[in-house]
This record gives C-alpha cells, sequence and structure tokens, in this order.
C-alpha cells in the first residue's frame, strides 16, 4: 500500500511538473516571442506546437486528476463533516480547483472532435488566452498541495 501510495505520488509530482513547465513555456517563452518571429513564422511555430501539445497535454491532464483523486483517498474521511480541519479544507480546495481545470481540457477535447467530425480546422490551444487563468490556478493549486501540510 505504501509502495503504491509513493508510486502514485511520483506520478502525480511528475504530471505536475509537466503540466506547470508546459503552462510556464507558453506564457514567459513562446508568448513574448511574437513581435520578434514574424508573423508567418509565428503562426507556423504555433501549428506546429500545437500538434504535440494535443498529444501530451490532455492524457497528462488525466493522469494528473487520476493520480491526485487517488492520492486524497488516503486523507478524505466525511466522518466529521466536509470541512473538519484546515487539512481537508484545503485539499477539497485544490482537488476542485483542478477539476475546474479538467473540466476546460474535456471541454476542448470535445470541441476538437466536433472540428474533426465537420472537417474543418483542428482548433489550436497553444493560440488560447485560457492559459493565463489555467496558469494562475496552476499556482494557487502548488500553494495549496503545500501549504496544506504545513497550516
Ligand atoms: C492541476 C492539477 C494539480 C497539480 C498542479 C497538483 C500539484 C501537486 C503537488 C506539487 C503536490 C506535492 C505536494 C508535496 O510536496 O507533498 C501534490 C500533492 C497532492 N495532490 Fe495534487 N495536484 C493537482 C491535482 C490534484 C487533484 C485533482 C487531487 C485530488 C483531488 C490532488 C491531490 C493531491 C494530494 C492528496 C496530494 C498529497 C500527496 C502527498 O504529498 O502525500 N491533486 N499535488
Amino acid at each position: 500500500m505504501e509502495l503504491l501510495y509513493k508510486t502514485t505520488l511520483i506520478a502525480h509530482l511528475f504530471c505536475a511538473m509537466l503540466f506547470m513547465g508546459w503552462g510556464f513555456a507558453k506564457l514567459f517563452v513562446i508568448a513574448p516571442i511574437n513581435s520578434t518571429f514574424g508573423k508567418d513564422n509565428f503562426a507556423n511555430l504555433q501549428k506546429e506546437l500545437s500538434k504535440r501539445v494535443w498529444k501530451i497535454y490532455p492524457a497528462n491532464m488525466m493522469v494528473l486528476i487520476l493520480t491526485g483523486t487517488i492520492l486524497s483517498t488516503q486523507y478524505l474521511t466525511f466522518e466529521n463533516g466536509i470541512f473538519p480541519n484546515n487539512f481537508q479544507t484545503m485539499l477539497i480546495l485544490k482537488g476542485l480547483l483542478a477539476y475546474g481545470i479538467g473540466i476546460k481540457v474535456v471541454l476542448s477535447i470535445t470541441k476538437r472532435l466536433l472540428f474533426k467530425i465537420k472537417n474543418s480546422q483542428d482548433p489550436n490551444p497553444v493560440e488560447s488566452s485560457s492559459y493565463y487563468y489555467i496558469f494562475t490556478l496552476g499556482v494557487i493549486i502548488v500553494l495549496l498541495a503545500k501549504l496544506m501540510f504545513l497550516v
């Protein structure tokens, strides 16, 4: 059981790294080169990145949520109410924020499937402005992940 928990935690941390890493790269590395790269070059770059992002990002998000849900089964007990202590309150808040991002990703996948059925162009997730709030939520989630053990 202990080994399963630790393995799941390592998988969770790797997925969290990938999740935050891509958000950081998109906002602080790729977006700023927009003006220096030239409009057409930048559009091609975004198109190529988009293909890779579709392959990695949704699957990573699903594993992140799944491993997080498995980990929380060790902590969440509702015998003394929903928010019996700071730890559980923060864990539930962290989980809800993460599920919110998960719902956004599922909506994007659904949109993509509908586009494919209509044979139209793939929506480009790299162009999306949602990264601003997704990354901000990610920072809050990571802070909650640490704070819940400290407060
Ligand atoms: C955007 C999604 C998520 C990110 C970025 C994220 C990030 C993290 C990080 C960085 C830790 C490590 C804390 C430590 O150092 O011990 C952690 C732990 C944890 N996460 Fe997540 N998480 C996410 C989603 C979820 C979800 C959906 C749940 C479940 C509802 C969850 C439940 C947990 C639990 C229970 C731990 C404590 C594990 C432990 O340290 O023993 N996480 N998370």
